[in-house]
C-alpha cells in the first residue's frame, strides 16, 4: 500500500510555523499565570455570606488593590517593559479609588460601608476588573455565581 505523504517544501510551511510560535509565545503569558503560587489568606469573619467574598477578592481583585504586597502575586512577565509600565498604573490608579488590607481580605476588620458602595457598583457594571487583567488572568472574571455572593453579603451589611 502506499502512502501519500506529499513533500511539502519547507518555505511554504515557514509562515504556518512563525505563526504558532506567536501564537505560542501569545498563550505563554495567560497560561503562564495558572501556575502563579498566589498566598492565601484564611476567612475569620465567622459569616458565612462573607467566606465566598474573601476568595473572590483573592483570586480577582488583590493584584492592583491590595495594600499589602505579600498578597499580590506576580506573574513572570511582570519585569516586562510594557507590561511592568501597565501593572503599575493599574496599582497606582486601582489604590486611588478602592484600597484593601490584609485585614479585609479576611474579615478581620470590616469593609467600609462607602467603599462597599463602590465596589456594588463595579460588580453590576461588570467593569471589575478590566478587560486587559481578564484577557491574561482567565479565571479572574465575576461569573453569575461570584456576583450573586458579593452582593448578598453587602445587602446583609445593610441591616
Ligand atoms: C488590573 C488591575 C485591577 C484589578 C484586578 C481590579 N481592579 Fe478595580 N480598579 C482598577 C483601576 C485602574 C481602577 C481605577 C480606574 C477605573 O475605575 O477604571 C479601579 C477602580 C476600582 C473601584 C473604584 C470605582 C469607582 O468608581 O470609584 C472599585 C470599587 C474597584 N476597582 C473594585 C475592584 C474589585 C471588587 C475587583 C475584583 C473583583 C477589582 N477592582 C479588580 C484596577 C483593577
Amino acid at each position: 500500500m502506499r502512502t501519500s505523504r506529499g513533500n511539502v517544501p519547507l518555505n511554504r510551511l515557514l509562515p504556518f510555523i512563525l505563526l504558532l510560535v506567536v501564537f505560542a509565545f501569545g498563550l505563554a503569558f495567560p497560561l503562564s499565570n495558572f501556575f502563579v503560587v498566589r498566598p492565601s489568606v484564611a476567612d475569620v469573619s465567622k459569616n458565612p455570606d462573607f467566606a465566598p467574598v474573601a476568595k473572590i477578592l483573592q483570586s480577582s481583585c488583590v493584584d492592583c488593590h491590595s495594600v499589602t504586597p505579600r498578597l499580590i502575586a506576580h506573574p513572570y512577565y511582570a519585569a516586562f517593559p510594557i507590561a511592568r509600565d501597565t501593572i503599575a498604573r493599574d496599582m497606582l490608579e486601582g489604590q486611588k479609588s478602592f484600597k484593601l488590607t490584609e485585614d479585609q481580605v479576611s474579615g478581620k476588620e470590616l469593609i467600609s460601608s462607602i467603599d462597599l458602595a463602590k465596589i456594588t457598583t463595579v460588580v453590576e457594571e461588570g467593569s471589575m476588573p478590566p478587560i486587559r487583567y481578564k484577557a491574561l488572568h482567565w479565571d479572574a472574571s465575576l461569573n453569575a455565581k461570584q456576583r450573586a455572593a458579593i452582593l448578598k453579603y453587602i445587602e446583609s451589611r445593610r441591616q
